[in-house]
């Protein structure tokens, strides 16, 4: 009932908002390419889109695409009835200026906006006379960064409708000679699959995309609107096992230089990890998850350690230690127990982390810190510039920081900057389903050094870009770019020399690296230097103060006005046919917020379930979806902060908890659906607002299916008299009161499991005051007073009264009166536990989810719907299935499915416990 209160408000909302949505039936593009070329890893990509314009009368036609966010724009013309109107580059200030007018006028600024992980939009408009054409033309540049041993060429296609004439190209030449070759993203599925060609001989390679109009609606997120998806290329290169590839044209050199047959070096690891109460809800599970995952795959020769943070600092363990069987259980466990509270002191655990690592012997091995957080520091030291120069002093350029930005509430330029000071580098978590892969997938490009200290020497050699790097790891690649003094190649002599563990390692072989000119005389390898040069100059502009930050400012502005690349610096000034508006394009910076945002890429929704998340924990009656309700008036449209990666979930919102956040789809005609992700936002005043995180859609009708809904769990109930047991369900991630026996003093609680596949995560004993048990899946704790017993394995132990055994499949728990049974069952290849009271105490002043006696039942009408009579109520009941975990091999029930209250015979908070 009260769902559909909400439902109807919000379809209000969107029916509203779908009338102002462009019809674009009365335009056409009739001709949509986009041609990608790499040469030694560097792409230049061209979209052209012509566009027709049926009507009578003139129309304003917009030409909008995707680029990736690490690309700079280098181009863009449009040709109109004969003429050309080229975009120009100027400095940013400068084009504010003269522009101020139509800036101000809101209607051009911010062109450019960041769109989802990895993307940026670029939109534009123009009129165009009734039966003219037009043709846009977008030209970008990126240099491929390699990553776990490939290099990735994303291409966004999203031409807005289906096209005749659609074509993707992509040429490859890679002198080093192509390694593998594969085609991978959401257009290259099986209906796309005959759409796709493939050639790869050697060092080239070439991949064509045509499908055809039928095909662009067909393929997973695509509909009538045509293409919305990504083609993704990812390939690799032959490596020389020694110098690498320097390739040289026109007194300019790029060398890749990327061993991978040198042994690993053992790692010194601290991870920091925020457990501030921001963390609360999926991102501390997910952060449990990571870092489960993480410490198993650490070599046995590796050492870390582990410090939890919040407004104090814990750690497991005061030194580093060796990452062996023993070690690593124990810290899985410590892992597994992490919980969220309090506020966040950066500084002392970055501070920390670093006394470790100092106190430790870095001989032979590569040391690192990775601190992950959600938040900016709230405790203790705050002033970002002296936690900088707090951390800066500490590490003191002996080993690099990592920091992961996990959500939007981070001031990511801090930890970026941070980082950058030490070594190392910044990346940002989105807060989505995947956050813990995201965690993982970091780590694995870290995971395997191979080289230290890393200097790269070039002995005629100038205007070098960055030569030394502090770590060299497995699947990366360090990409070094300069200027040959007087194109001199004979006495340009390339070398490196790095420590390989404790050895000193030289490589200098350059026995047929160093190409000639190539045949290709182009200014291609320049471009290779200006984009690098500009790329590490605005790190630089970030990291420097005074004249030196200044300097790196003018000569990054003054190589992207040469280049004309649209960097964070500079911006293009779209001309455009007298009389019409001037767009200004800038390229917006790493979680900003644009200057302003099109009211038509807006689309406000609600889902009626969903993950939660919450700086603010939020209360659900517990054994119900959770759900919104929201009278309208309280419904409030705002742009801008989102969940998953729509930029500028700033630091304005920081008191802002975010209550919710997931996808709903859209089923925009009748084959496809379109996945959106959307937030809702929750501020002081208990306003709600709401957001849509990924662009516009047709919206015509939404129904809601939110995935990642927490797991529900369904508990069996056997009824003496009943055709059918009872069932009822538990939802989300809560400790349950599984036993308490007052006369004992024993109680018995399990946490749930809602990250991964459901039933218990964990079961804690507590008897009398002084003894207490907690069982996973891989340890069991034993404390008792002041000591504490680890018990891994088959094994058994016995403390006061308790005897726990651990049997391969099941523990079993006795003392007095009392035997539990607590069965591991597995799926999808996690484990968990079901716990079984094997023998019901005496008392019966026993109460608890264990000790449950259902009320006794008679059924008084069967179908259609179900109705059970007991001695205090009638209950409509309904027929659903369960599957008892309370036997070695389960099996699957109908059942008579009633709600947790009527089951419990009170309400369910009763049964909930705060604390294990
Ligand atoms: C793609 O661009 C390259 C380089 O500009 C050019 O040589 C080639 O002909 C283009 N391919 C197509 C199909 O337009
Ligand atoms: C480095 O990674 C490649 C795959 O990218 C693998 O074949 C190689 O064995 C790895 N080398 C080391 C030393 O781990
Ligand atoms: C250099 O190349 C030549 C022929 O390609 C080979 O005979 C020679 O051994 C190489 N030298 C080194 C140091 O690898």
């Amino acid at each position: 009932m009260e769902r559909a209160v909400v439902q109807i408000t919000l379809f209000g909302l969107l029916l509203a908002l779908a009338t102002t949505l462009p019809n674009k039936d009365d335009w056409d593009i009739y001709s949509f390419h986009i041609n990608s070329t790499v040469t030694s890893r560097y792409a230049t990509t061209v979209i052209t889109s012509r566009v027709a314009n049926r009507m009578d009368e003139s129309k304003e036609i917009e030409f909008q695409v995707r680029i990736p966010k690490n690309a700079f724009i280098s181009k863009f013309r449009m040709f109109i009835d004969g003429e050309v109107y080229d975009g120009v580059v100027k400095g940013k200030e400068k084009a504010q200026q003269q522009y101020t007018e139509a800036v101000s006028r809101g209607q051009s600024a911010g062109i450019v906006s960041s769109v989802g992980r990895t993307l940026e939009e670029f939109k534009t408009s123009v009129t165009i006379a009734a039966h003219q054409k037009a043709t846009f033309e977008l030209t970008y540049e990126e240099l491929l960064k390699r990553r776990l041993g490939k290099y990735e060429l994303q291409i966004h296609a999203r031409p807005m409708q289906p096209v005749k004439d659609f074509k993707v190209d992509v040429y490859i030449n890679e002198e080093a000679g192509i390694n593998f070759i594969e085609v991978k993203g959401g257009l290259s599925t099986t209906v796309q699959a005959n759409a796709i060609t493939r050639t790869h001989v050697d060092k080239q390679a070439w991949v064509y995309f045509y499908p055809t109009e039928d095909q662009q609606k067909t393929c997973d997120s695509c509909g009538e609107q045509g293409l919305n998806g990504d083609l993704v290329i990812a390939y690799d290169v032959n490596r020389n096992p020694s110098l690498g590839d320097i390739k040289t044209s026109d007194g300019y050199f790029v060398h890749h230089f990327a061993p991978s047959s040198l042994p690993i070096i053992p790692k010194n690891v601290v991870f920091i990890i925020d457990q501030s109460g921001s963390m609360h809800g999926r991102k501390i599970q997910q952060t449990r998850i990571a870092l489960i995952h993480i410490l198993n795959d650490l070599a046995e020769d590796d050492n870390f350690g582990i410090i939890t943070f919040d407004s104090s600092i814990f750690h497991w363990k005061r030194e580093l230690v060796q990452a062996n069987k023993e070690n690593l259980e124990s810290a899985k466990t410590f892992a597994r127990n992490i919980q969220e509270r309090g506020a966040t002191n950066i500084n002392a655990a970055v501070l920390r982390g670093a006394s470790m690592l100092n106190a430790h012997s870095r001989e032979g091995s590569a040391s690192m810190l990775i601190l992950l957080t959600d938040g900016d520091p709230t405790s203790g030291v705050t002033d970002f510039e002296d936690i900088q120069s707090n951390v800066r002093v500490a590490i003191g350029n002996k080993f690099p920081l990592y920091c992961l930005g996990f959500g939007f509430d981070v001031h990511f330029e801090f930890l970026e900057k941070m980082s950058l000071q030490n070594n190392g580098a910044a990346r940002r978590i989105y807060e989505d389903s995947d956050a813990d892969l995201q965690l993982q997938g970091f780590y694995e490009e870290v995971a395997t050094p191979l080289l230290t200290d890393v200097t790269m020497i070039y002995n005629g050699g100038t205007h070098l870009t960055q030569t030394s790097f502090s770590q060299y790891y497995n699947g990366s690649e360090i990409v070094v770019a300069g200027q040959i003094t007087d194109n001199d190649i004979e006495t340009f002599t390339p070398q490196v020399v790095a420590l390989s563990g404790n050895r000193r390692v030289k490589f200098s072989d350059t026995n047929g690296t160093v190409e000639s000119p190539g045949t290709m005389s182009d200014s291609h390898i320049q471009r290779v230097w200006a984009y690098l040069t500009v790329k590490q100059l605005l790190d630089k502009e970030l990291v420097l103060s005074g004249p030196e930050k200044k300097n790196a400012k003018k000569e990054a502005l003054e190589l992207s006005l040469k280049y004309s690349f649209v960097t964070p610096l500079t911006s293009m000034v779209v001309t455009k046919p007298q009389g019409e508006n001037t767009d200004v394009l800038h390229k917006p910076k790493e979680g900003e917020e644009p200057e302003s945002r099109p009211a038509a890429g807006f689309l406000p929704s609600i889902q009626t379930s969903s993950r939660l998340h919450s700086s603010r924990r939020m209360h659900y009656p517990v054994g119900l979806t959770p759900q919104f309700i929201i009278p309208a008036s309280r419904v409030r449209p705002t742009y801008g902060p989102g969940a998953a990666g729509i930029p500028g979930h700033g630091h304005g919102t920081g008191r802002h908890g975010m209550i919710a956040a997931g996808h709903f789809r859209d089923h925009g005609s009748a084959s496809t659906t379109v996945n959106h992700q959307f937030a809702l936002i929750l501020d002081d005043d208990f306003h709600i607002d709401l957001m849509d995180t990924e662009d516009e859609i047709p919206a015509t009708i939404v129904t809601f299916s939110a995935t990642d809904v927490p797991l529900t769990h369904r508990f069996l109930l056997t009824s003496e008299n009943l055709t059918l047991p009872l069932c009822f369900d538990v939802t989300g991630d809560v400790s349950l009161k599984l036993l308490h026996h007052p006369n004992r003093e024993l109680s018995v609680n399990g946490e749930l499991d809602s990250v991964e596949n459901g039933g218990f995560r964990r079961i804690a004993i507590h008897l009398k005051t002084d003894l207490y048990v907690e069982i996973d899946t891989n340890v069991i704790i034993v404390r008792e007073g002041q000591t504490q017993k680890l018990l891994i394995g088959l094994d058994s132990i016995t403390a006061g009264s308790l005897t726990v055994i651990r049997r391969d499949k099941e523990i079993d728990v006795a003392t007095g009166d009392t035997r539990m049974v607590i069965n591991i069952h597995e799926k999808g290849g996690k484990e968990f536990l079901w716990p079984v009271l094997r023998q019901q105490p005496l008392d019966n002043n026993v109460t608890g989810i264990l000790a449950l006696k259902p009320a006794v039942y008679e059924e008084v009408q069967q179908s259609p719907s179900t109705r059970l009579k007991s001695k205090d109520q009638e209950i409509d009941v309904t027929r659903a299935s369960v599957v008892d975990y309370s036997i070695v091999y389960p099996l699957e029930h109908d059942c008579w499915l009633m709600s947790a209250e009527s089951a419990l015979q009170g309400r369910l908070d009763d049964f909930i416990v705060t604390h294990l």
